[in-house]
């Protein structure tokens, strides 16, 4: 028989009636004590899904980013496979942290981000002129949400834009649950070893770029190493489109299956409704479903639970954002949610994301964009055959067939 103490294992599989919407069994944890998991290696970390604790959790030095510690739960086999050799600020504690992202922030900066708008404005109705000349369908994936963050991280970071199936197709086998360890890690060395070639260039021939500055102003003064300044380029890469562009192809899913809110899309939104609107999407959508992870290096406390020193957590922002306690109706797609800003889809903390105002960014003119231009915009196939990614780190839909 079952033992009904033994922890459940982790993830869990969504509800395939409703694939936007968190399993069921984790949102129910917000109004339980705090719970073990049991994961794909066996550990069994702590979960913690209310809003609070994921906030205390993210914001508490006691808790280690860095995987090397033992008791941290790593993602997936090709994640644990993989540590250390692909230390990024991203699993780092401070200071080295620190020192490792003020290197990349003043390219994320508002002011900066703000100097791109017209761009990606420009590369926006450039891409739905495209879907235009073509006539429908269009796959809003590669038509439109992979393209956008990934030309515009291609152009931050002055990486060749003509390269991207060979970013996104290691990219997914990278952050696939279902891979082999060996394919994913064939995949990183791929990545870092054509990152590594980039250096070279940059460093014969310096643009105005990301990489460009990391080889001026870091490696070639000794502040930091070749190997860092491939990482750092690498997670830049990878995390700068991948998120993004399942994040534009999901929350335009949501639209299609919510037209009171597309008709709130559609209206003549000020910059704040926008800003608020695409909050509620990142809020509601949230890609980012198998957690951060840290392990604890003292005991703690955490919501009336203690955490011993070495015990793992899964730090759930996809489930503190449906906590009922934070976002009443939570489960409700609502544009006009008030505080939906709060939504913790950037996580928060040290390690709160670099490029939450960038991909804000990109989201306010994507979608300010699309249903103004597209207003009649609808699935072209039945929502039953869409193939979610279950299986990311990030989750995401493989292809999203529209009509207008
Ligand atoms: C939909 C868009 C995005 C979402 C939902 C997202 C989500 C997140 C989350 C939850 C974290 C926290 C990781 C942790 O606490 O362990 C993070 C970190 C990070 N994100 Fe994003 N991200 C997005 C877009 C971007 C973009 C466009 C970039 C561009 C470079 C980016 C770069 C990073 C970096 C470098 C980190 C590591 C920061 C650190 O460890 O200090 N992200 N992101």
């Amino acid at each position: 028989m079952a033992d009904s103490s033994a922890p459940e294992q982790f993830p869990p599989r969504r509800d395939p009636r409703c694939p936007m919407r968190p399993p069921a069994s984790l949102i129910e944890k917000n109004d339980l004590p705090l719970t073990k998991v049991k994961q794909w290696d066996g550990l069994e970390p702590w979960l913690i899904t209310k809003f609070e604790d994921v906030r205390a959790v993210l914001n508490d030095r006691r808790f280690s980013a860095d995987p090397r510690k033992p008791g941290y739960p790593e993602k997936t086999e090709a994640y644990g496979a993989s540590v250390g050799q692909d230390r990024n600020l991203r699993t780092m504690d401070p200071p080295e942290h620190g020192e490792q992202k003020r290197m990349l922030v003043r390219d994320f900066t508002i002011k900066r981000v703000e100097e791109m708008r017209p761009a990606v404005q420009n590369l926006v109705d450039t891409l739905i002129d495209k879907m235009i000349a073509k006539g429908a369908p269009a796959d809003i994936v590669t038509d439109f949400a992979v393209p956008i963050p990934t030309m515009v991280i291609c152009e931050i970071l002055g990486v060749p834009y003509e390269d991207q199936d060979f970013f996104k197709e290691n990219t997914e086998v990278c952050m696939s649950s279902d891979r082999p360890a060996s394919e994913a890690l064939a995949a990183a060395d791929a990545l870092s070893d054509y990152l590594d070639k980039l250096i070279d260039v940059k460093d014969a021939n310096p643009q105005n770029d990301l990489l460009s500055r990391l080889v001026i102003d870091e490696l070639r003064t000794g502040k930091t190493t070749r190997k860092d300044v491939v990482e750092m380029a690498r997670l830049v890469l990878i995390a700068g489109h991948d998120t993004t562009a399942n994040m534009v192809a999901l929350g335009t899913l949501a639209l299609l299956t919510h037209p009171d809110q597309a008709a709130v899309m559609r209206s003549d939104l000020s910059r704040a409704e926008l800003t608020l609107a695409v909050h509620e999407l990142f809020r509601w959508v949230n890609v980012t479903h198998t957690g951060r992870r840290r392990v604890a290096t003292e005991d703690v406390e955490v919501g009336g639970q203690l955490i011993r020193a070495g015990e793992g957590v899964i730090v759930m922002t996809s489930i503190a954002d449906r906590d009922e306690r934070v976002f009443p109706d939570s489960d409700k797609l609502d544009l006009r949610r008030s505080n939906a800003r709060t939504c913790m889809a950037f996580g928060a903390g040290d390690h709160r994301c670099m490029g939450a105002y960038l991909s804000q960014t990109e989201m306010e003119i994507a979608f300010g964009t699309l249903w103004k231009r597209l207003p009649s915009l609808k699935l072209a196939v039945p929502f039953e055959t869409l193939k979610f990614r279950e299986e990311g780190v990030v989750y995401g839909v493989h292809s999203l067939p529209v009509s207008w």
